[in-house]
């Protein structure tokens, strides 16, 4: 699954941008503010419809526009003569529904369109995924699990519904309430719940190796990665091994949790709240890793999650990789290119791109506009 053609709609700074990306590297060039990370947020929206800044669907769209459309085809792995592109046409709305077609037909709801495209990103605030609160490490865990398998995306939904009800039933009751109305939600958030901790055991197994090996490869010198699962929950030894125990033990935990989170108004203990502890030769990383080992591990986690994909879905990722070569040092930079997966990649710079990049065309963009280039 390649990307092979894009158009942007009033998509941000962009009013009515093309751009065809054929295979391998494609460089988005130009100065600042011109517009370039915006390109690679549209190909993510497609793959996550979500933003990778973080941005809400509504920043997404031209100021002063309804909506932006993003419109892209997408070439099969097994390209025949007769394997025609999908063509996806996705309209953001500033209010109301999104709307996806695939292929000319209206996709009954647009997040079918997820599994469609896959992505894996590199920015420049990764590091935040080992630097900051589980919450980070949570989110990347459960965008692979998306990735992997989309009906992900609906178990997660399930969960933050149950989730929010409960919640606002703990925020407004009063002592004449029958506190067994809680029975209902704590089946509902135990059966949500333990579906996507299961998920997460048995990707952590499946990433142990690749981010071991990935990190060896960023870095330049070998260490003992590890990435356990922590969840206050259990019994602090949850694993792949341990499939069958998490429901019983999720339940257990939020019967007992009852009287507290009666008293805190809040559920207190769930996936919600659980971490992916990554540690360095046996450091928990985010206390104690340097500054280095941090952006190198959190490198190491998006080429894991690379190889993971690829593995289980049979095809590599598109990279986009936004502006990462002028936060690294030459060694990780060099490092990351050589050991950049074979995978089509699409990749911004507002400066010099390291030494050895095989880029296959430039893409020069200036005030929201794409100029293709020459072969640098
Ligand atoms: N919703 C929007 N409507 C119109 N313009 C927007 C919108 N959102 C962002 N912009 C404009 O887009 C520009 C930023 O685009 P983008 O982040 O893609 O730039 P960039 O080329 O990646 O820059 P840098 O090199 O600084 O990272 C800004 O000038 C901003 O004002
Ligand atoms: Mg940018």
């Amino acid at each position: 699954m390649q990307l092979a053609h894009l158009w942007l709609t009033d998509f941000r700074g962009h009013v009515a941008s093309e751009v065809e990306v054929g295979p391998g590297i494609t460089v988005f060039a130009g100065g600042n503010a011109q517009g370039k990370t915006t390109v690679l947020e549209a190909v993510g929206w497609l793959a996550r419809m979500t933003s990778f800044r973080a941005a809400p669907d509504s920043a997404l769209v031209r100021v002063g526009c309804e909506k932006a459309i993003v419109r892209a085809e997408i070439a099969p792995a097994n390209r025949g003569p007769d394997v025609r592109p999908d063509l996806i046409e996705a309209e953001i709305a500033v209010a109301g529904r999104n709307r996806v077609l695939l292929n000319r037909k209206p996709l009954p709801r647009a997040r079918d369109l997820l599994g469609t495209l896959r992505v894996t990103v590199f920015a420049p605030d990764d590091l935040r995924l080992v630097k900051a609160g589980p919450a980070e490490r949570r989110a990347e865990l459960d965008d692979l699990l998306v990735a992997l398998s989309p009906r992900y995306d609906a178990v997660q939904a399930d969960y933050e519904r149950v989730l929010k009800h409960r919640n606002a039933w703990l925020r407004t009751w009063s002592r004449a309430d029958d506190p067994a109305t809680l029975d209902v939600w704590d089946e509902q958030l135990v059966r949500a719940g333990a579906e996507l901790v299961r998920g997460r055991l048995k990707l952590l197994e499946r990433l142990a190796a690749p981010l071991g090996k990935a990190y060896g490869d960023v870095a330049g010198a070998a260490a003992d990665v590890a990435g356990g699962y922590e969840a206050a929950w259990s019994d602090g030894t949850l694993d792949e091994h341990r499939l069958d125990d998490v429901a019983p033990l999720l339940a257990g935990a939020v019967g007992r949790s009852r009287s507290a989170d009666l008293e805190r108004r809040l559920t207190l203990v769930g996936p919600h709240r659980d971490d992916w502890r990554l540690s360095i030769d046996g450091l928990e990383a985010r206390r104690y890793a340097s500054q280095g080992e941090q952006r190198s591990l959190s490198l190491a986690v998006r080429l894991a999650g690379h190889v993971v994909i690829s593995e289980l879905v049979g095809e590599p990722p598109v990279l986009l990789l936004d502006d990462v070569f002028s936060e690294l040092d030459e060694t990780r930079a060099a490092n990351l290119v050589s050991h950049l997966p074979i995978a089509q990649a699409l990749v911004t710079t507002a400066g010099a791109l390291p030494p050895g990049l095989p880029a296959e065309r430039v893409v020069w963009v200036a005030g929201g506009r794409l100029e293709p280039g020459v072969r640098p």
